[in-house]
């Protein structure tokens, strides 16, 4: 009798599937605190070494600069159930441009890009200890004052993290300093059992440059990961980011303002932005086996104008039910009843009419400027569906969608 290695190997992996499915079953049968409560299954439960993903949820914000990500991302952090955490990446960024240049030069993109992933991994299973390594200057006994837009998480404003934070959270913050003065330093120790006591852990990150970068936590066998990819008007982005951040982007507001461009102004990031974006989408679009049913592409235009039912599309691909508070800060925050933007630190501001704020770039850009990103960005544009508008009067006519 022949028994090739092929053979033996069918059966033992025949034998496991069997295995595995009876401690399913089994597992699911249980009555005890496992049951229907997903939330204890790492802490409690210890479950962690079956081969299928858990029911705790991982969902990743995959997104850009001023792409209506705080936006977006205010979505997921409105679910009782989410840990939520508004770009961790960027103390990673930080710790590793603070390095001395010879090293930042010779520091290769792959080093970097390591490093996001790990910090990604050790987030989504509740190892918030792991950021004391970025995070400058270096936390103390597990505190920091120094946790990047700390305000942006209910999770690390709110018990157990935070004694005074129900009265603080019931309000929506007005700016970036209430949480720490309610609140405090933040004790990482604490912030990890309140990920832990949370049943899922979202992400928001506008530092990674394409999907790709992410293969591996796609495929970690310890994660459920669900990437919701946002992408955004090439000409919407850059105008949010010439208001945004004035000093970067003085040489296009010169332009902007005179109708001739300086010789001196860098299109290398808007070309950049396009191109990743691009790249990204076409991948997705691929669905390749190793992203397949765990991503999800989102124009922001379409969530700006149907909120509600885009929020709903993007609940339902994580695998969380939309639960009421998701609903109540759909309602408050994108009609045009919203509370006035000067209300807020204008930066980073969620709250305003989604609608105006999808379209109001075509009063703030020049015709000129449109032209030369549409020519930067046509294939990216043309990807996306966004239509090239061809005039000065086009541009400014906003009858036309
Ligand atoms: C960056 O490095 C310099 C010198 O190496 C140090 O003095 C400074 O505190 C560092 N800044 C941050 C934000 O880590
Ligand atoms: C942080 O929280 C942990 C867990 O409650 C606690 O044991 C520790 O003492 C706290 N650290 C400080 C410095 O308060
Ligand atoms: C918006 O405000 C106007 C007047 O301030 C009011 O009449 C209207 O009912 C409000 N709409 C919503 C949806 O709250
Ligand atoms: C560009 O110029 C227009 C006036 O021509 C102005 O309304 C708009 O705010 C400017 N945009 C930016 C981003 O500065
Ligand atoms: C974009 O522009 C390039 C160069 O002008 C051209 O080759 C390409 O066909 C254009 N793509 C689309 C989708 O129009
Ligand atoms: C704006 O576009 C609409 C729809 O195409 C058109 O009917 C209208 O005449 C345009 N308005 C101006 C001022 O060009």
């Amino acid at each position: 009798m022949e028994c090739s290695w092929k053979t033996v190997l069918l059966l033992v992996c025949a034998s496991l599937g069997v295995q595995y499915t009876a401690i399913r079953t089994l597992r699911d049968s249980l009555s005890g605190p496992c049951q229907g409560a997903y939330r204890c299954w790492r802490t409690s439960c210890d479950d962690s070494w079956l081969p299928m993903a858990s029911p705790r949820k991982h969902i990743l914000l995959f997104a850009t600069t001023r792409s209506g990500s705080s936006f977006t991302g205010q979505l997921l952090n409105q679910h009782p159930g989410v840990f939520y955490v508004f770009e961790p990446l960027y103390h990673v960024q930080q710790a590793f441009t603070n390095s001395s240049s010879r090293l930042r030069r010779t520091l290769d993109r792959r080093a970097l890009l390591g490093a996001y992933r790990d910090l990604l991994l050790n987030l989504y299973t509740c190892e918030l200890h792991f950021m004391e390594n970025y995070i400058r200057p270096e936390p103390q006994d597990h505190i920091t004052s120094s946790f990047f837009r700390r305000s942006s998480s209910h999770a690390l404003c709110s018990p157990p993290v935070c004694s005074d934070g129900v009265v603080a959270a019931a309000s929506d913050p007005p700016d970036e300093t209430w949480c720490p003065k309610k609140c405090g330093a933040l004790n990482l120790t604490l912030a990890s059992m309140s990920c832990l006591s949370r049943g899922h852990v979202a992400v928001k990150t506008v530092r990674v440059p394409e999907v790709g970068d992410l293969r591996t936590l796609t495929e970690d066998p310890r994660l459920d990961l669900k990437i919701v990819h946002l992408v955004r008007d090439p000409r919407a982005i850059l105008a949010s980011r010439m208001m945004a951040f004035s000093d970067q982007f003085r040489a296009w507001k010169i332009w902007n303002a005179t109708g001739r461009q300086p010789r001196y102004v860098d299109l290398s990031q808007i070309t950049g932005t396009c191109k990743d974006m691009a790249a990204s989408v076409e991948t997705g679009l691929q669905r390749p086996a190793w992203l397949r049913g765990r991503y999800l592409l989102v124009r922001y235009e379409d969530l700006a104008f149907n909120p509600k039912d885009k929020a709903s599309e993007i609940y339902k691909f994580a695998g969380l039910e939309m639960e009421d508070r998701v609903r109540t800060w759909i309602a408050k925050n994108t009609n045009s009843n919203a509370s006035s933007p000067s209300e807020w630190n204008y930066r980073y501001s969620t709250t305003r009419d989604s609608r105006v704020t999808a379209e109001s770039w075509r009063l703030r850009l020049g015709f000129d400027i449109v032209r030369t990103v549409q020519n930067l960005c046509n294939d990216t544009l043309a990807l996306l569906g966004y239509k090239q508008v061809r005039s000065a009067a086009e541009l400014k006519n906003l009858s036309q969608s």
